[in-house]
Order: structure tokens, then sequence, then C-alpha cells
């Protein structure tokens, strides 16, 4: 068994079928379900809220790893944590106060992630470790789903050693572009959860387990 955790991206599902096609990668071996949201102002793409989590709840007892893209971000923590995620991510650059926001998401009980864009550096991070259960590299500029792999792959490398410093157990999860080629480099580089969107959906259901299985490189 790996301990390469999947993460599919249900941007890249059939929104018409959203239950289902949850369902469908719990059954094909899903470890997270990561839940792209979307504002439309953080970035240039509109998606869904809380509601839609809480709906999609019902399909699935595996971890609801929430992306939030939006700013600000702190008025709607509560409403996802309410919806069911079990870890909470928010951007570095969504608002200035990013150690108050990952003191609410823990006071909360639920894990939290912080995400960066390809911009930003690993350093911005450095201050706020201690609070951390998750970093999100980013590896495409975000907003969509289907583009191409950026290699930061002496970021991802960073920031596996600044987890390694603290001892603790935090996730370092890569998002974007991630397809079985691209996965084996950011998995050497250190990285211990793989989103995925694209490399999973392409195929429809009965692949979902296959195209799995081959971003963990089985
Ligand atoms: C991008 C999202 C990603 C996206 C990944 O803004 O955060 O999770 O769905 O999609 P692929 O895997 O297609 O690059
Ligand atoms: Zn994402």
């Amino acid at each position: 068994m790996s301990d390469i955790k999947i993460a599919p991206s249900i941007l890249s599902s059939d929104f018409s079928r959203l239950g289902e096609e949850v369902a469908a990668i719990d059954k094909a071996g899903a470890d997270y379900i990561h839940i792209d949201v979307m504002d439309g102002h953080f970035v240039p793409n509109l998606t869904f809220g809380a509601p839609v989590v809480k709906a999609i709840r019902k399909s699935t007892q595996k971890t609801f790893d929430v992306h939030l893209m939006v700013a600000p971000v702190d008025p709607l923590i509560d409403s996802f944590v309410d919806a069911g995620s079990d870890i909470i991510t928010a951007h570095v650059e969504a608002g200035p106060h990013l150690h108050r926001t990952l003191q609410h998401i823990k006071a909360r009980g639920v894990k939290a992630g912080v995400s960066l864009n390809p911009h930003t550096p690993i350093e911005s991070i450095k201050h706020v470790m201690d609070l951390v259960d998750l970093i999100l590299i980013m590896t495409v500029n975000p907003g969509f789903g289907g583009q191409s792999f950026i290699p930061l792959l002496d970021k991802i490398a960073d920031a596996r050693r600044m987890i390694n410093a603290t001892g603790r157990d935090i996730d370092l999860e890569v998002d974007g572009g991630v397809n079985p080629q691209t996965a084996k480099d950011v998995i050497a580089a250190g990285a211990n959860v793989l989103v995925a969107g694209t490399a999973v959906f392409k195929d429809g259901p009965e692949q979902y387990a296959n195209h799995i299985r081959s971003l963990r490189g089985e």
C-alpha cells in the first residue's frame, strides 16, 4: 500500500451528477475528495459554495479537502466547517491576516491548510508552520482545471524540508497539471498528496480506479 494520497478534484467531474461522481471516486480508491471553491474575484472562475459541500457530504465518508480560492476568506470559514469539511485550506494571498485565518480554522476543530500561488515564496509560511496541517503548492495559476504543470520542484522540496524540520505530520499537497508523468517528479520532490482533476475524470467512471492507480505509480 502506497503512502501517497490521491485527491481527485471534483472541478473536473460531471456537475449534473455530482453526488454519483463523488461516490464513484470514493469507490475507485480516492483518499481525499478535493473541492475547489472559487469566487470569481480571487480567481477568475466561480464554482460552488457550502450548500453544495453539505449536499455531497451524504455521498462519501472520505476526507473533504476544501480548497478555498476566495477573498476575503474569514467570513466563509464557519459555513464550510458546518457543511462537513475535514480540511480547510486558505491562500496566503487571500488576505493580510493569514495567522488569524489559520487560528480560526483550527479553533473550529478541523485541519488547517495553507496554499501558495506559483509566484509566492515558500518562506511566506515560515511563521505559521505551527498552525498548519497541510501545505498546498499550486503548480498552475488557480482558477481552471486542465492547465499545464509549472515545474516548481525546488519549491516542493523546500516545503518538504520545512515540514521535516517541524517533526510534525503535515501533508504536502500539489495541485495543478498533475498526471502520471508529472506525479513521479512531484513525489520525488517530497509531496505525499496529489490533487488531480483532468487526469482522474477524463475517461469516465470505468477508468477512475485505473487513473488513480497510475497516479500512485502502480
Ligand atoms: C485549479 C484547482 C485544481 C484543478 C486541478 O485552480 O485548484 O484543483 O482542479 O485540475 P487539473 O488536475 O486538471 O490541473
Ligand atoms: Zn484545488
